[in-house]
């Protein structure tokens, strides 16, 4: 059985595609993305998600039967160019969901986010159904995706599942254009400076997760049998909340003379318009979901992976 992942050059693709490699074996994983990795990432294929004759003849000559759609533009990078980001996000999604349809694909991973958050969404605990009238170009592609995903299960029967990712915190990869991205640089500066001048004010509060809860959520999910997965648009998810002064608190227990500033910028806005926590109940009715990290775990696994890596890496 070989599996694809599409946008496998990313901050959580490049993780996904190991942990994929680990359990499946290196050649049954086909990672693709348009720009290559700088490390040996094989089998790598460069692939354009808006190029659907392509990924057509991938999943014949690969005989793939799962797919792990990553590919995106983020929130932040994505209001730069509204139109390609609905392009790539939506118009990518669609081709995937088509694709799995016409091959009888076993199953489709497709992420969602809390940018599907709006002004009208509850702040607080936000429930797995709410109202959603998210303010980006991001938000909107990755909700109608959701939409979507519900569509080609109730339709076609296709066993596509998703998870409303939060903000995702790792050390082995970078973010790519997110409005959660503070949360990983953070950690490089203050290891690598002493200081961080922080593009959130800080007291924006934000749901965050660690990457190894991501992952395993995300296996987690994949692997349930298919009569607990009650949820065909995406699932509420996270692992956390705090704010950069929170975070920053955190950080100054190893660090102790670390210092940040605060200089928010457009991103703030799009901060403003997300839930500051979320209600996952149904993953942890549904197929047993717990988070194992909270801020003081992530906080000191991060220092101590980073802090390993700066030391070892070559000047
Ligand atoms: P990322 O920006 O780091 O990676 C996305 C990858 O998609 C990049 O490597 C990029 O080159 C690739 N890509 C862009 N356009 C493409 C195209 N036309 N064809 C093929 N590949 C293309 O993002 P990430 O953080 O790794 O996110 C992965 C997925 O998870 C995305 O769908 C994102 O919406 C979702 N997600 C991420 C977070 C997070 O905090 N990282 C949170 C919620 C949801
Ligand atoms: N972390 C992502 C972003 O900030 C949420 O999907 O865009």
């Amino acid at each position: 059985m070989a599996i694809l992942v599409t946008g496998a050059n990313g901050q959580i693709g490049t993780i996904l595609t190991r942990m994929l490699r680990q359990k499946h074996g290196r050649e049954e994983v086909i990672a693709s993305d348009i720009i290559r990795p700088n490390y040996d990432d094989d089998p790598f294929l460069m692939l354009d998600i808006l190029n659907v004759q392509r990924i057509r003849e991938v999943i014949e000559d690969f005989e793939i039967r799962e797919i792990y759609h990553l590919a995106a533009i983020l929130s932040a990078n994505g209001e730069w160019n509204p139109i390609k980001t609905w392009n790539v996000n939506l118009n990518g999604l669609l081709s995937i969901l088509d694709l799995a349809r016409e091959f009888e694909l076993d199953k489709v991973f497709f992420p969602s986010t809390i940018a599907i958050h709006g002004p009208t969404t509850p702040k607080k605990q936000t429930p797995q159904e709410a109202s959603f009238l998210p303010t980006t170009a991001y938000g909107m592609s990755k909700l109608a995706g959701e939409h979507w995903c519900h569509y080609y299960h109730q339709r076609f029967k296709i066993d596509v599942r998703s998870l409303r990712y939060p903000g995702i915190i790792g050390h082995d990869s970078l973010p790519g254009g997110g409005t959660t991205d503070y949360a990983v640089e953070i950690f490089h500066e203050a290891i690598k400076k002493g200081h961080y001048t922080c593009f959130l004010e800080p007291d924006t509060r934000l749901p965050m997760m660690y990457m190894d809860d991501a992952m395993r959520a995300t296996r987690e999910l994949m692997a349930a049998e298919a009569e607990k997965i009650h949820v065909r648009t995406a699932y509420n998810l996270t692992g956390m909340s705090f704010t950069p002064a929170e975070l920053a608190d955190e950080i100054r227990k190893h660090i102790p003379g670390f210092t940040i500033d605060y200089k928010p910028d457009f991103r703030q806005a799009i901060a403003n318009s997300w839930s500051q926590s979320i209600d996952d109940s149904k993953a942890r009715e549904d197929w047993g979901w717990q988070p194992a990290y909270d801020l003081e775990k992530m906080t000191s696994d991060m220092i101590v992976h980073l802090e390993k890596y700066y030391l070892n890496k070559p000047q």
